[in-house]
């Protein structure tokens, strides 16, 4: 089976080594190679891909709106998120879907059960490529209120108007989520603040969280951000980034392959490769 990845910078990506020890763990013979491809020559490097014959491939930052584009059907999810993560290649045609938020919800659902209860208060703070997926996931599968906070608050607006609507969401400043913090149940930071250099960094301040509220990041560079260290310190509960990283690929994994692998001792590898 030929899988591979595209994006740029993909260099340091993890997908790689998750996908290798998934195929190896299914007992499927194959290869996942990175294709890094410069996004001013994107369609010739799409009709490269096309040639490569590949069963299936992976798409991050900055494809995965670009790649719909180049795709003969996509997933209803997907499309209405506006973003692709995964590509099969079905008899010659791509088939894209988005395994972005699926990964996050049901790694934190396999850690958290309670979390199934559907009437959650959530809070995501923001609202680029990785809260949309997050966003669309719980908006279709919970049936609680979500906030969405993000610095910019037009792109927070347009990330809540695409799609279907649902009432019980509502943007606010990010001042706003600080100080309304001890209200939410769930707590999901998507943006890049505290990631590798910047660890010191952190989006807003966890001072007044209630103890037991779950905290997640999806940063996994460095595995324990400041936010949830700060989290952890006020009692919260904690879901880390490698998380949803291993339930997207091993979700996309069952999109390639109907295989669906158990994932717990490859959750505790990734944790020691992280580290
Ligand atoms: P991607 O699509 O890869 O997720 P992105 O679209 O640039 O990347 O989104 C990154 C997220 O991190 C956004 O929510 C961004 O906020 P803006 O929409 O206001 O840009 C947020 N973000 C990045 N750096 C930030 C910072 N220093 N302070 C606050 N938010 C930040």
């Amino acid at each position: 089976m030929k899988l591979g990845l595209i994006g740029n910078p993909i260099k340091h990506s993890l997908s790689p080594w998750i996908h290798t020890r998934l195929l190896n763990q299914a007992n499927i013979a194959g290869s996942y190679e990175l294709y890094e491809m410069e996004p001013g020559s994107f369609n010739e490097q799409i009709s490269y891909l096309r040639k490569e014959g590949l069963d299936g491939f992976n798409v991050t930052v900055p494809f995965k709106q670009k790649i719909m584009t180049a795709l003969d059907d996509i997933d209803e999810q997907a499309r209405l998120l506006g973003a692709v993560n995964t590509v099969k290649n079905l008899d010659g045609k791509w088939i894209g879907y988005n395994t972005d938020g699926k990964g996050f919800l049901h790694s934190l659902r396999a850690k958290y059960p309670e979390l199934s209860d559907k009437n959650i208060k959530a809070l995501i703070i923001g609202a680029g490529g990785a809260a949309k997926g997050i966003y669309h996931t719980l908006k279709n599968e919970t049936t609680g209120h979500i906030d969405i906070a993000n610095r910019t608050s037009e792109r927070a607006k347009e990330m809540m108007e695409a799609g279907a609507e649902r009432e019980n969401v509502r943007i606010l400043t990010l001042q706003e989520a600080e100080s309304r913090i001890a209200d939410y149940d769930l707590i999901i930071q998507t943006t890049t603040v505290g990631m590798k250099p910047n660890v010191d960094q952190q989006i807003i301040s966890l001072r007044n969280i209630s103890e037991g509220t779950i905290v997640s990041d999806i940063v996994y560079q460095p595995l324990m951000t400041s936010f949830l260290k700060e989290a952890q310190a006020k009692g919260a509960r904690i879901h880390q980034g490698h998380e949803m990283l291993l339930y997207q690929a091993v979700y996309a994994f069952e999109i390639w392959t109907g295989i669906s692998v158990e994932e717990s001792r490859l959750l505790k590898e990734l944790e020691e490769q992280l580290k």
